[in-house]
């Protein structure tokens, strides 16, 4: 067991996406995604293996809360699918979506479960991407009237919102295109980019307007770049990378627009996204909270690399490596959080909305003994730990992921649950992680008050 200085407030969970685990991809009135169609086409998913039936939470969403019952979970942190709820994106609601979503939530507040919802988390409905989706600045709208229904309708019972999960996926999706909507269009990826943040903004206004109790914020990531060495090039890399893979967005959300950097670096590349008069107050409106990915670093090396937001160092610099190739650095979310105060001047509440890692190789004989998993859980606890004890307000943590489940272009190769999927019943089965993060979490239960237990 670490040892962990983690105030009696402090809250455990674990995270899922709804892309990644429900499955139910055309029932009872769902329209497509972009993740359905990206999945459908050839070549673009891991073996073809789309996400139609996935850990069919849309069936299964009670075996999930009975996992988390047993793990004893204090909160679970999920999204929600606007094409589910919203099948032509915009107008029409689906009562059955609608439905679903009620049972999962009420499911969780019966289990003493608290619900922390992601309006999105990579699926936009077809029919917006086949109106430009995030390149065409219209999202915001699109994106503010789906989140007025979403405040509508589960607002009364749902206290934790995030509007976007990291924004940087619509840049791979765009610019990149190898996550779904496959474009690879740099100046329509720099857009969407933009485009995303206002469409946070509107998401932030329509939840102020909702009047909604509760709080409201962003889940960005940070895989922060660190130079291989201290030479010109290094240093220069490390920076595009941080600019890509983040600053972008705190810039904007709360550096008061993006960097004289980023600007000339994109204007060299005729790719500055268009900004109207209006757009940096709509993006920089104030948020609750900070809600922050945290997995890892990257060494940046110019001799090896370009330093982009995908790259990995190879060969590797040195360090720490788990199974899977990544780096085990879990020092990373204390640079990360060092970093939103002393770049950001953020120093509000930060919930870390995801951390966790892949089994390797190693596993495959037997998926269920985890342990490199108990040990990377456990060095982030322990910066985690770390980081309250040097003053950061970090109120929770959230594993990912409660289960394996489908991930994106990796499709099912990529295994991040504390459980397994039983291949032929699909049953949930806990992994040693999942059993020793109960533990953990009992552990820490003993330190609240008792009224707080109940
Ligand atoms: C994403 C998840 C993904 C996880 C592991 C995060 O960046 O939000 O959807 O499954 O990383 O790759």
């Amino acid at each position: 067991m670490p040892t962990l200085y983690l105030p009696p407030h402090f809250k455990f969970g674990a995270a899922t996406s709804a892309f990644q685990i429900e499955g139910g991809w055309n029932a009872d009135g769902k329209g497509p995604s972009i993740w359905d169609t990206f999945g459908h086409s050839p070549g673009k998913v891991k073996n073809d293996e789309p996400g139609d039936v996935a850990c069919d939470s849309y069936h299964r969403y009670g075996d999930d809360i009975a996992l988390m019952r047993e793990v004893g979970l204090d909160t679970y942190r999920m999204s929600l699918s606007w094409s589910r709820l919203m099948p032509e994106g915009t107008g029409q609601v689906n009562q059955a979506g609608v439905d679903y979503y009620n049972r999962v939530i009420d499911g969780l507040l019966d289990a003493g479960v608290d619900p922390n919802v992601t309006l999105y988390h990579w699926d936009l409905p077809q029919v917006l991407e086949d109106r430009g989706g995030w390149a065409n600045r219209d999202v915001a709208d699109w994106f503010g009237e789906y989140a007025t229904v979403v405040f509508d309708r589960f607002g009364d019972r749902v206290r934790r919102w995030a509007t976007l999960n990291e924004p940087i996926a619509i840049w791979a999706g765009y610019g990149v295109g190898f996550f779904a909507p496959g474009r690879t269009d740099a100046r329509a990826g720099r857009q969407a980019m933009h485009n995303a943040l206002l469409a946070h903004g509107s998401g932030v206004q329509a939840f102020r307007a909702a009047g909604s109790p509760g709080e409201i914020g962003i889940v960005l990531d940070i895989w922060k770049r660190h130079p291989a060495t201290q030479s010109a090039r290094d240093v220069a890399l490390a920076h595009e990378g941080d600019d890509d893979g983040f600053r972008f967005f705190l810039d904007a959300l709360r550096g008061g627009g993006y960097s004289d950097r980023i600007r000339h670096r994109l204007q060299a590349e005729g790719t500055m996204p268009v900004i109207h008069d209006g757009d940096q107050e709509l993006i920089e409106q104030p948020i609750d909270y900070l809600g922050l990915n945290v997995y890892s670093r990257i060494v940046v090396d110019s001799t090896k690399n370009d330093g982009s937001q995908f790259a990995r160092t190879d060969p590797f610099p040195g360090g720490n490596f788990l199974d899977n190739g990544q780096e085990f650095y879990p020092r990373a979310v204390l640079d990360a959080l060092n970093l939103l105060r002393d770049d950001y001047g953020w120093t509000g509440p930060v919930h870390i909305t995801e951390n966790g890692m892949a089994d390797g190789p190693s596993s495959d004989s037997d998926p269920l003994q985890d342990d490199e998993r108990i040990r990377y859980v456990s060095g982030f606890l322990e910066w985690i730990s770390e980081a309250i004890r040097e003053g950061h307000d970090v109120r929770s943590y959230y594993l990912w992921s409660l289960m394996d489940n489908f991930e994106w272009s990796a499709g099912f190769s990529m295994k991040f649950g504390i459980a397994a999927l039983d291949p032929a019943t699909l049953d949930r089965v806990p992994k040693k992680s999942a059993l020793w993060y109960r533990d953990v979490i009992a552990a820490h239960r003993k330190t609240r008050p008792t009224a707080e237990q109940a």
